[in-house]
């Protein structure tokens, strides 16, 4: 599984310490920015993010900006998208299990980088149950948004 990484300003720094994170654990990443602290808008960086996920089978995308929020409303606008913006375990877990979420929006403002990094490892590592109902959930709103 490949990781596609993006951020503004308010989520660079934690994007490069992520970016580590992977390094450590040998995940395969790609950052499509943003690539310095200067003022940006979230809405790009989630749209390349969101595009190339929903191209790139088998991907997944981290998104981070201040709050995690902005992200995930612009990117789960692209068709096949299922973004979450998660503060906790059991949320990340879950939209793991039963949604499939293929990205994850996290703050960049304010986070503890150990709750930041279970986060992470959690929804890295929890599976898609696959289970019939869930999928049929999903199908009926992948069928929704702008195509990538
Ligand atoms: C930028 O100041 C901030 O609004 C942005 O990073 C994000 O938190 C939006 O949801």
């Amino acid at each position: 599984m490949k990781i596609i990484l993006g951020a503004d300003h308010a989520g660079f720094a934690l994007k490069e310490r992520v970016k580590k994170y992977l390094d450590r654990k040998g995940i395969a990443f790609e950052d499509l920015g943003t690539h310095s602290k200067k003022s940006t808008d979230y809405p790009d960086y989630a749209f390349k993010v969101a595009k190339k996920v929903v191209r790139a089978k088998g991907s997944r995308g981290i998104l981070i900006c201040g709050t995690g929020t902005g992200m995930v409303i612009a990117a789960n606008k692209i068709k096949g998208v299922r973004a979450v913006a998660s503060t906790d375990n059991y949320s990340a877990k879950m939209s793991r299990n039963d949604n499939d979420t293929n990205i994850l929006g996290l703050r960049g403002r304010f986070s503890s980088w150990e709750k930041t990094r279970k986060l992470i490892s959690v929804w890295i590592n929890t599976p898609f149950s696959g289970k019939k109902r869930h999928k049929r959930r999903i199908n009926k709103m992948d069928r929704r948004g702008t195509s990538a």
